[in-house]
C-alpha cells in the first residue's frame, strides 16, 4: 500500500478520490512544502488575481490552506468557500481555518451546490487529479456555470517529474495517478467547457497552473 492509498482511507463510492485522513494530509502538506507553503499558495492567489470584495470558490479544498489565503486577499468585503467531498477534511478545514469570511462545505466538483454565476473566482490546488476522469469534464462545466461572466479560474495540479528515477519514486510513494497525471489536458478541457485560456505556467517544482476566464 502506498502513501496515497493510506491517506484515502475507506473509499466513498460517490467520490472515490476523497481523502479521509485529514490530519495526516495536513501534516504531509506542511512537510512537503518545506517551509514554502505560504509562499507557494500565495503565488496561486496572486495568479488567480483575487482582489478585495471577490467571492471565491476553492474546489477540492482539503484542509483549506488556499481557501484561507484567498479569503484574506478578498477581505474585508469578500469571502471564500472551500468545497470537498470528505467530511473529515471539511471538519478539519473548519477547525483550522473557518472564519467569518472563510467557510467550508461538503460537495463534489462535478455537482456543485451553488446557483449560476455565484463566484468571481474559482481556484483549485492539487485536486483535479482526484476528480474521477469520467466526470472531470462535468466538473469543469460546473466551475464554468458557478462563475459570473468575466470570472476567473486558476487550476494548479501536480506536474509529474520528467526524470525516470523521480517518476518511479512518485509512482511508488503516491501512486500512478500522480506519476502519470496528464496536466497538459487541463487547458483543452477548460476550453471545451467554454473557458478562454489566459496562460499556463509553473509554480514551484511541481505545480502546473492554468489560468482562464469565462467570456
Ligand atoms: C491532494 S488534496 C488537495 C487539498 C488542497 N487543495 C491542497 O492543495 O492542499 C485533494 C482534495 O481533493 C478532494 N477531492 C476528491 N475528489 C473530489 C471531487 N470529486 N470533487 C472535489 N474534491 C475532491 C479530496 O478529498 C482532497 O481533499
Amino acid at each position: 500500500m502506498n502513501l496515497g492509498q493510506l491517506l484515502h482511507g475507506k473509499r466513498d463510492p460517490r467520490a472515490p478520490g476523497a481523502i479521509q485522513h485529514a490530519r495526516a494530509y495536513e501534516l504531509l502538506s506542511v512537510t512537503a512544502f518545506a517551509g514554502r507553503r505560504r509562499h507557494t499558495f500565495g503565488r496561486l492567489v496572486g495568479l488567480a488575481g483575487v482582489a478585495p470584495g471577490d467571492r471565491v470558490l476553492d474546489v477540492g479544498a482539503g484542509p483549506g490552506y488556499l481557501t484561507a489565503l484567498a479569503a484574506e486577499a478578498a477581505s474585508p468585503d469578500g469571502s471564500a468557500v472551500g468545497v470537498d467531498p470528505s467530511e473529515p477534511m471539511v471538519g478539519e478545514a473548519r477547525r483550522l481555518r473557518g472564519s467569518a469570511n472563510c467557510s467550508f462545505e461538503v460537495g463534489r466538483a462535478e455537482a456543485l451546490d451553488a446557483p449560476d454565476g455565484t463566484f468571481d473566482v474559482v481556484v483549485s490546488s492539487l485536486a483535479v487529479h482526484h476528480i474521477p476522469e469520467d466526470v472531470r469534464g462535468a466538473a469543469f462545466g460546473e466551475m464554468f456555470r458557478v462563475l459570473r461572466p468575466g470570472g476567473r479560474i486558476l487550476l494548479a495540479d501536480f506536474r509529474p517529474p520528467r526524470g525516470r528515477l523521480t517518476r518511479h519514486l512518485v509512482g511508488v510513494t503516491a501512486g500512478a495517478g500522480m506519476r502519470d497525471n496528464p496536466v497538459e489536458r487541463i487547458a483543452p478541457m477548460l476550453a471545451d467547457a467554454g473557458f478562454a485560456t489566459v496562460s499556463e505556467s509553473r509554480v514551484g517544482a511541481f505545480l502546473h497552473c492554468v489560468r482562464a476566464v469565462k467570456p
